[in-house]
């Protein structure tokens, strides 16, 4: 509607401007124009009375002249008409010839301007024409000729009214069909105009001018079409209320027609096999957590490596199930891997090269050539899943984390016109940190072969594009955050990866008082007991060590907490099978005995270690039961858990002890903030929350809950989703538009870009 107002009031005012100018010039020529009209028929009117005039005049008849005069004033617009001989004699005239008009006075009426002609008499405006009559060059006279003028100005009038009700309706006709024009949206412009660009519009793409000169206007319409889009997805962004039908509802809109695939190593289901039964696993893993509640909005395919015992007993012949099992929205197709191939990709390039080398946990990164080897064969075997699993040339692949960085290039060799969209969960060093890997040019190689690369942070974006920088021979444009390698452009962007919102019912259905009731009678712990909650797999990044540290520093410092406080530790085993993860277990183990047999003397426990995995049901019951919650991680990519607390108290109860590792710090500063490696801090943080007053404790939570809930997964996915659709039409609209010269100026692939640009 603003819109609309902003075309139609200074098209108005200009169309009022234009008959306020008009209508006096209207005016102004139409009186010449009847002036001249006049003054021909004056003459007329002499040459024709000319010859019975002068016989009369030479008899003196004056009766007959007068009669003759009478005759032709019965003419309308001849008011009189008058004859002043050359003699003597005394004029003839026809009684209505105006005072001011006399023979004696007739130079005045003789100018050569229109104007010195008319005369403002008593009966009205007149044009006084005066034309010498002569007889073989003996002057006879002069006629005088008096016209009625008031017919000019009752035309003028009417002139003067079609005038005016012809620019109002020209004013209203051209105000509809602007608001036509403003209601048709601005998509429907960018598309017409993109359109256009594509040469679908005016011309067909045969005869598309690539000629030089109109090179400047694309590349001025590449540019609003850029700001245009820019304004529309942050409108989006702004309007939009993020649910499942609005993911649906995207890729209806954006990308009607297209498939959706997530490529990841774990899966979201694992069947287990227990004797004669089979169990349904989820797994602890933050990417499955986001990633399932897209796929179940999205449908298409979601290929990961089948690990659970049991996993190959419940697939159909093309090694595929729909999930969820109680109903399936989605399908999980699975791929098997050997266990070299499982001990060389997973256990060793991905977990004990990568993951340190990304994770400042000061953990030494392992780096095999055989483990390399095995994570290229892998990341090769799911390139032929996805291919194998794609119904279209262009799906859009969501390819996620660092088991898969050689995957976007080798998906984009395959399928040329997918849409590839790598997202890197965990952290990403910086470039003197990454060089330490013997394969960091394939490892950057293989990423940039996505069509977007996203990170959780800015920071991880920045430290991403400087490695590529430093390490490699590619194009890196800082202002649009691109890279141009091998011929490919690649966007690196940010996207803070949340959780569902507003969480799945049945995990908080259960009250509040409920959850701490069953949680302290589980432990034996009295009902007005302080309990903190720690969940995490059983990581090293995860700074449970720091945490359990900085419990027993608060029962030092303040003692009155020791038999009223206990935390307890929920870590999911992870990666046991990794020397670095083992010892890590026994650390944690070894330590929780030690804190716990330092206070035995307690009525209850300071520390309770659940080492084992729990159903997120489990988890929430813990989440919503506790005081308090901390995620201390030395390093990580986002943390989930941290949302995930918040998210569970729905009573605004409970704070969030959160390290400034973690890429939730940035997003949630309303918890309570800390360095895990400062112990003194983090106990002096944890007395801090026991002592939180409730209405601090409602302030904090709610500002947390109401980020995650504007913020929440579907926002991580769907602007994903909206950026891969319009890559995906500027990809289109940039190569349609190529000129032949910029064409050929394109390595051909496999060739490095030579120049360094900046
Ligand atoms: C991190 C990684 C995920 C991984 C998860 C669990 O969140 O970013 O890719 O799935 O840890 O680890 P696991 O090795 O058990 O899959």
């Amino acid at each position: 509607m603003r819109l609309s107002l902003r075309f139609i009031i200074p098209l108005l005012l200009a169309v009022g401007a234009i008959a306020y100018a008009v209508v006096p010039l209207v005016d102004e020529l139409t009186l010449r124009w009847f002036m001249r009209d006049l003054d021909i028929r004056a003459t007329l009117i002499a040459n024709t009375v000319q010859d019975p005039l002068q016989d009369l005049v030479r008899t003196r008849n004056r009766a007959r002249i007068l009669q003759l005069f009478s005759r032709i004033t019965r003419d309308e617009r001849l008011f009189a008409i008058a004859f002043c001989p050359a003699s003597a004699e005394p004029p003839i005239a026809r009684p209505t010839l105006p005072p001011e008009v006399a023979c004696t006075n007739l130079e005045r009426f003789s100018g050569s301007s229109v104007e010195s002609h008319l005369l403002n008499s008593a009966q009205g405006p007149v044009l006084v024409s005066v034309r010498p009559l002569d007889v073989e060059g003996t002057a006879l006279g002069d006629l005088v000729l008096v016209h009625d003028m008031s017919f000019v100005a009752r035309r003028s009038e009417e002139t003067r009214k079609y005038l005016f009700f012809f620019f109002v309706g020209l004013g209203a006709t051209i105000a509809l069909i602007t608001v036509a024009i403003a209601q048709l949206s601005w998509r429907g412009w960018v598309q017409g105009l993109q359109a256009l660009l594509r040469g679908e519009g005016l011309w067909r793409p045969s005869d598309r001018p690539d000629a030089p000169e109109l090179r400047p206007i694309a590349g001025d319409l590449r540019a609003l079409i850029r700001d245009l889009e820019a304004e529309h997805r942050s409108r989006d962004e702004e309007q939009l209320n993020w649910t499942p039908e609005t993911l649906r509802g995207i890729l209806r809109a954006d990308l009607p027609g297209h498939e959706v695939m997530v490529v990841s190593n774990r899966e979201p289901y694992i069947h287990i096999r227990r004797n004669e039964v089979i169990a349904l696993w989820r797994p602890a893993s933050g990417l499955v957590t986001a990633m399932e509640p897209i796929m179940r909005a999205c449908s298409g395919t979601w290929i990961a490596h089948g690990g659970g015992s049991a996993d190959r007993e419940v697939v159909d012949e093309h090694d595929r199930l729909g999930v969820p099992p109680e109903r399936p929205a989605y399908q999980l197709r699975r791929v098997w891997l050997s266990p070299e191939e499982e001990a060389g990709y997973y256990y060793g390039f991905s977990n004990e090269g990568i993951w340190p080398l990304c994770h400042i946990a000061h953990v030494r990164p392992i780096f095999r050539s055989s483990d390399w080897e095995q994570y290229v064969a892998v990341n090769r075997t799911f390139a032929s899943a996805v291919v194998e699993e794609a119904k279209s040339p262009d799906p859009i692949v969501l390819v996620q984390d660092y088991h898969f960085a050689l995957l976007p290039r080798m998906i984009q060799e395959a399928l040329p016109t997918a849409t590839i969209v790598a997202f890197w969960h965990i952290p990403w060093p910086n470039p003197e940190a990454f060089g330490i890997c013997p394969w960091r040019e394939e490892l950057l190689d293989g990423l940039l072969g996505s069509t977007i690369l996203g990170f959780h942070t800015r920071f991880h974006c920045n430290n991403f594009v400087d490695t590529v920088d430093r390490l490699l021979e590619a194009r890196v444009d800082r202002e649009m955050f691109t890279v141009s390698y091998r011929g490919k452009l690649t966007a690196v962007k940010r996207y803070p990866i949340s959780i569902e919102w507003p969480p799945s019912p049945s995990l908080v259905e259960k009250p509040v008082e409920q959850c701490r009731t069953a949680v302290r009678n589980r432990h034996g712990l009295p009902a007005d007991h302080a309990v903190g909650v720690g969940v995490d797999r059983l990581d090293y990044t995860k700074g449970i060590e720091e945490r359990l540290r900085a419990v027993e520093r608060l029962l030092e410092r303040q003692p009155e907490w020791v038999g009223r406080f206990t935390f307890i530790q929920i870590a999911a085993p992870t990666r046991a099978r990794i020397e670095q993860y083992q010892e890590y277990e026994s650390r944690v183990r070894a330590m929780a005995a030690r804190i716990n047999d330092r206070y035995a003397g307690a009525p209850q426990p300071p520390i309770v270690l659940l080492v084992e995995h729990h159903q997120p049901l489990d988890i929430y019951e813990y989440y919503r039961a506790a005081e308090v919650c901390m995620v201390t991680s030395l390093h990580d990519g986002m943390n989930l858990v941290a949302k995930e607390f918040v998210s569970s108290r729905d009573d605004e109860r409970g704070v969030l002890i959160l390290s400034q590792f973690t890429g939730a710090a940035r997003e949630l500063p309303e918890a309570v903030i800390v360095n895990p490696y400062d112990t003194d801090q983090t106990a002096a943080a944890l007395h801090m929350a026991l002592c939180m007053p409730a209405g601090e404790q409602r302030a904090r939570l709610r500002l947390m809950r109401g980020l995650i809930q504007e913020f929440n997964v579907y926002r991580w996915a769907g602007r994903m989703l909206i950026d891969a659709a319009s890559m995906r039409r500027r990809g289109r609209l940039l190569d349609r538009a190529a000129t032949p010269e910029r064409l050929s100026r394109r390595p051909s692939s496999g060739a490095r870009e030579g120049a360094r640009g900046k």
